[in-house]
């Protein structure tokens, strides 16, 4: 069996949603001491829901395919079921991780729900 399934090859090639955004309403960054990547994931939020989302990912072709279909997955939903968005919805939408690539969906999550939270803090400073 092939280490990799079909699903992360492809959006490791063809990964969705890649890039910056200039007026993010959100924005989470988060990275792995051990093997040092980082994920950061921008969010256009519209009445409580995301517009729009960009990835740059700087890592493995998991992380990659992980922030891929993480923003896939995210796109256009409420924010109550973007945090609950767990990394092992991620692995399973991508028919699966090795064991020792787990850890690469896990800054998905994170850089998700980090994502909503700078969302949240910004709000909350903006009504004062
Ligand atoms: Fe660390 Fe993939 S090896 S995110």
């Amino acid at each position: 069996m092939a280490l990799y399934s079909e699903k992360v090859m492809d959006h490791f090639r063809h990964p969705r949603n890649v890039g910056s955004m200039e007026d993010a309403d959100g924005i989470g960054e988060v990275g792995n001491a051990k093997c040092g990547d980082i994920m950061k994931i921008y969010l256009k939020i519209r009445d409580d829901r995301v517009e729009d989302v960009k990835f740059e990912t700087f890592g493995c072709g998991s992380a990659i395919a992980s922030s891929s279909m993480a923003t896939e997955m995210i796109k256009g939903k409420p924010l109550n079921e973007v945090l609950e968005l767990t990394n092992k919805a991620v692995t399973e939408a991508l028919d699966g991780l090795p064991a020792h690539k787990l850890h690469c969906s896990v800054l998905a999550e994170q850089a998700i729900q980090a994502a909503v939270k700078d969302y949240y803090a910004r709000t909350e400073t903006a009504l004062g």
